[in-house]
């Protein structure tokens, strides 16, 4: 709930703290802004309009939590849950000193519902530009606080406020993932590699991802961290059925990029089950 994160929330604008009002209705700034929390429970924390562009929409969101939901993609939740304790490690700090794990584009709230049940004194922040995905966020779990913000800008958290920030395959900001870190904070970055999902790139017509995704975010965030040992590659093989197969689709890029029927009508020719690889990397970055 917001009521267990509003110590760590900033106004987006000036980056002054946001304080609950009374009724818990409202987010107000020392500079004297106020954020309405809507009714399901997020808070809207965008210096304009949201531009939906970029978000997922509702069946896509939904996509998404069916997909998710069946399991398919356990051994990545187990790689990003595994890479949030053991950045915890290193800063040596405990459950119960509440520490604040904070995902961006966080979706479903699949990888950071998962995280906190493994960290039990954890607290969540789930931020994302889109409304539907922060609708489910808010009832992933009770120690999740959800948030629509555009993680291009400045985020709407206070300095040094958070101990570790996940990034599932969703869009970065290095320099402000630097500036809202504790210190010896860590980020976890979860990138999909070359081969992920290829068995589907020629029948479907979807774009093969390039090599180097890991370097790649080693590279772009190197003016504020290091890289923390190697990054760590994850790679199975699921056995999907047709609809499974659809399901995964519609909460993919290629959803957004190639039109629904001409989608629709490649994945009908695809076998019964086809064995797909997944394959991606968990990479950990300390700030400097
Ligand atoms: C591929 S999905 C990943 C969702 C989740 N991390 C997962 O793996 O289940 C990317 C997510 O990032 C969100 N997103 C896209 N652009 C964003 C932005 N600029 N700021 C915040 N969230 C964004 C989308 O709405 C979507 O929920």
């Amino acid at each position: 709930m917001l009521t267990d994160i509003s110590d760590v929330l900033a106004d987006p604008v000036d980056g002054s703290p946001l304080s609950l009002d009374s009724c818990g209705s409202r987010l107000g700034s020392a500079s004297g802004r106020q954020y309405d929390i809507a009714g399901s429970g997020y808070a809207t924390l965008t210096i304009d309009e949201v531009h939906a562009d970029r978000a997922d929409d509702d069946s896509m969101v939904t996509a998404r939590e069916t997909f998710l939901s069946r399991g398919h993609y356990a051994p990545f939740v187990e790689a990003v849950t595994g890479a949030v304790q053991l950045a915890l490690d290193d800063a040596g700090v405990d459950d119960d000193a509440h520490p604040v794990i904070c995902e961006i584009g966080a979706g479903t709230g699949y990888y950071l519902s998962h995280t906190l049940d493994d960290v039990e004194g954890a607290r969540g922040v789930g931020i994302d530009l889109s409304v539907p995905a922060a609708e489910r966020l808010t009832a992933c779990h009770p120690r999740v606080g959800a948030v629509v913000a555009d993680a291009r800008h400045r985020l709407p958290l206070r300095d040094s406020s958070v101990d570790v920030v996940t990034v599932v395959f969703a869009p970065s900001n290095p320099e402000e993932f630097a500036r809202v870190l504790k210190p010896g904070g860590q980020v976890v970055v979860l990138t999909a590699e070359a081969g992920h999902l290829t068995e589907l790139r020629e029948p479907l017509g979807i774009l093969d991802v390039p090599e180097g995704q890991a370097h790649q975010v080693v590279e772009q965030s190197s003016d504020w961290f290091d890289p923390v040992g190697e990054p760590e590659l994850v790679e199975f093989t699921m056995r999907l059925d047709q609809e499974s197969i659809a399901t995964q689709t519609g909460m993919s890029p290629s959803a957004r990029h190639i039109p629904s029927d001409l989608l629709a009508e490649r994945a009908a020719r695809l076998p019964e089950h086809m064995t797909l690889t997944a394959r991606a990397t968990v990479t950990r970055l300390q700030v400097r």
